[in-house]
């Protein structure tokens, strides 16, 4: 299991960010929120710039106009850029942008919205990811309701031959991943952050 750990609930972005970078963490999650896609607002960047990782990032958008972060986060150790779906902009058109710069693009779908949207991004994406919460903080429960959705995306995903990576964002932990194995690559944000040791964490969640 491909894992990301989110460090949106840090007090110290940098010093955490270098602890994570001496994991097993796969990726590093970028939680990014503008304040009107989601209530809060949450822009990493300027904490994140100067460090040099040898991790890269997964970065999570949840924003109502993609551009301006694009253009910055395209610029650090970038493996992944994932919008939203429910924006009110082009986005197959943000996800060529995306692509344009050398860097995998990803398409985030709401615990509400129809799971059958994903059909139309099934030829664009290089990953899918589902919410298993509502997007805008971390620390929230899991919504069981993922579950299913995870397995009606896999089968979209076999059905259209694509090697499209399936990620699952939302309280996810030692108790809730083994209900979602089927996904390729977890977020998980509080359950690792709250530990001292965030590799036992990290641990849990790759070997299931
Ligand atoms: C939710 C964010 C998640 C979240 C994960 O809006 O996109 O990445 O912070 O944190 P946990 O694992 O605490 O739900
Ligand atoms: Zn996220």
């Amino acid at each position: 299991m491909k894992v990301a750990v989110s460090f949106l609930t840090s007090n110290n972005i940098k010093e955490d960010l270098l602890k994570l970078d001496k994991t097993s963490t796969t990726y590093i999650h970028v939680d990014v929120m503008d304040g009107k896609f989601v209530e809060k607002i949450n822009e990493p960047y300027e904490e994140m710039k100067d460090l040099s990782l040898s991790k890269k990032y997964d970065v999570h958008l949840m924003v109502e106009d993609p551009i301006p972060y694009i253009l910055k986060y395209k610029n650090l150790n970038t493996e992944c850029i994932t919008i939203h779906h429910e924006i009110d902009k082009d986005v197959f058109s943000l996800l060529e942008t995306i692509k344009q710069y050398g860097i995998k693009c990803g398409i985030a779908i709401n615990p509400d919205t129809d799971i059958n949207v994903l059909k139309d991004y099934l030829d664009k994406v290089d990953l899918i990811l589902i919410m298993s919460v509502f997007p805008g903080k971390g620390g929230q429960k899991f919504i069981e309701e993922s579950i299913e959705r995870v397995s009606k995306t896999k089968q979209m995903i076999k059905e259209s031959g694509r090697d499209i990576i399936i990620n699952i964002d939302g309280g996810i932990n030692d108790k809730t991943i083994s209900s979602v194995k089927e996904v390729d690559m977890v977020v998980s944000g509080s359950y690792v952050l709250n530990k001292d040791d965030f590799e036992e964490g990290i641990q849990t969640l790759i070997n299931i």
